[in-house]
């Protein structure tokens, strides 16, 4: 089997294993990721953090645009694609776990860019809160949290810290999607 199918395999039967964490039907395309990486940060010495990577596609195209594997980071819940990211990108740092508990994982580190695919459509809203919180308290002041959704109307910035620069729809996905980008100000968190 190709490395292809066998990716396609692997998100499939985690959608069939667990549909409301993978909340899509499809993983996104490639356009929807480079959409994405558009967005990374041009002169920055962090590492940027890729919060429900999945299979890696949006993983793929941040690295394509020229990121250093070495300076990425991923959360992904599944145990199953963070294996398998681990063995597709070896000199990334694939964390096992749950992005609402970010600040626990990534420790002291603070990061140049927060790159989400998370399902904030099936997140209660105090999960939605949670992220936020944990997202400020890593996220360096100036520095972006991009988003994508299949919401393509309507949305806001997540909280005060943040407000929104801009938004895309991507049409070539299945659905249609957009990818929203929040920027953290200038004022230090207070904490999470
Ligand atoms: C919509 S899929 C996106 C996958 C891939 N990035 C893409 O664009 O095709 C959402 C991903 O987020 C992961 N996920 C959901 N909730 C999570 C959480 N709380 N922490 C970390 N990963 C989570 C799922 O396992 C899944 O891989």
């Amino acid at each position: 089997m190709s490395a292809k199918a066998h990716s396609l395999r692997l998100f499939l039967s985690e959608i069939a294993r667990a549909p409301r964490r993978m909340g899509t039907v499809w993983p996104s395309s490639p356009a929807l990721a480079e959409a994405m990486a558009r967005w990374l940060p041009t002169s920055a010495t962090a590492p940027v953090v890729e919060l429900g990577p999945g299979t890696g596609i949006v993983t793929e195209k941040l690295l394509e645009a020229g990121w250093p594997e070495e300076r990425l980071i991923a959360v992904e819940k599944s145990e199953r694609m963070a294996g398998y990211l681990q063995h597709r990108f070896p000199r990334a740092r694939i964390h096992q776990g749950d992005a609402l508990q970010l600040a626990r994982l990534l420790g002291d580190q603070k990061v140049a860019g927060v790159f989400s695919s998370l399902p904030l459509k099936v997140f209660t809203p105090q999960e939605a809160e949670q992220l936020t919180r944990q997202i400020e308290s890593v996220l360096l002041p100036g520095h972006n949290w991009i988003q994508y959704s299949y919401q393509i109307v309507n949305g806001h910035a997540p909280s005060s810290s943040f407000h929104a620069v801009d938004s895309e729809i991507v049409w070539q996905n299945l659905p249609p999607a957009k990818v929203s980008v929040y920027r953290r100000g200038n004022q230090q968190s207070q904490g999470s």
